[in-house]
């Protein structure tokens, strides 16, 4: 069972997983690069069901592990600690902010697949990549709800991918399945599923009409 959240990155995504996770009555373990006394904040503001620790802490502590740092970092995310867990990866490629990554602009691989490669036993799930960091703090609405807001998962891991779903569910979206993590590229920058409020019909109509960067 899914107890406790281990979120590497604390910003803005990190931050408003955090207080969805908390208002949904997880435990989280913030972290970031500068340490945890920079996060005292933040976990003030979440509570008594927040703490902060090192990136190897919140991994180690986390049922999940959420992945929400500048992509170019992602090779500094701790490998023994989120051995064989499920991490959420949220990460997006700009090369203005990440660099340029060869395999990336050419499309030869995915971002989550870089991350699936640099932890290869943790099941990673693709998640969170294509809503405003705000957004995810006002448009969840109950299950069931008629139009609701859906979100894109991708994955390797049937089982992972069924459980990032049901968090996404008490977060309060729907969520529509793109497939194995190679098919993420139907859901990155500038595609069209990415950024606007879609219900999951819509979003299965934004994953079909995406193009690669190439076109
Ligand atoms: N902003 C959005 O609306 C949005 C939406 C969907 C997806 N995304 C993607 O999600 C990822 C996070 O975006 P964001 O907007 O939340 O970024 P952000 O506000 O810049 O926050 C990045 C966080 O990652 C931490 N960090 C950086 N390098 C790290 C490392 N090596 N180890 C541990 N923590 C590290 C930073 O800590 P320090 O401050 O201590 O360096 C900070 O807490 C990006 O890949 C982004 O493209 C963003």
């Amino acid at each position: 069972m899914v107890k406790t959240i281990g979120l590497i990155g604390a910003g803005h995504i990190g931050s408003q997983i955090a207080r969805l996770a908390v208002a949904n009555g997880y435990d989280v373990v913030l972290s970031n690069s500068r340490g945890p006394d920079t996060l005292s904040g933040l976990v003030k503001e979440l509570g008594p069901h927040a703490r902060a620790a090192t990136p190897s802490e919140a991994a180690r502590a986390g049922d999940i592990v959420v992945v929400t740092i500048p992509l170019k970092n992602y090779r500094s995310v701790p490998v023994e600690p989120t051995a064989g867990k499920i991490v959420i990866d949220t990460n997006n490629y700009y090369p203005q902010r990440d660099g340029h990554i060869p395999e990336l602009d050419n499309e030869s691989t995915t971002t989550a697949e870089l991350l699936q490669a640099h932890l290869p036993t943790s099941k990673v799930v693709k998640a969170f990549n294509h809503i405003h960091a705000a957004n995810l703090t006002t448009d969840g609405q109950p299950t069931g709800t008629k139009d609701r807001r859906a979100l894109v998962i991708a994955g390797d891991d049937e089982q992972a991918k069924a459980t990032v779903a049901e968090l996404i569910d008490r977060f309060g979206f729907d969520t529509v399945d793109a497939g194995p993590l190679r098919e993420g590229w139907r859901i990155q920058r500038d595609t069209p599923g990415y950024g606007p409020r879609r219900t999951a019909d819509q979003l299965r109509a934004d994953l079909a009409a995406a193009q690669r960067y190439a076109h």
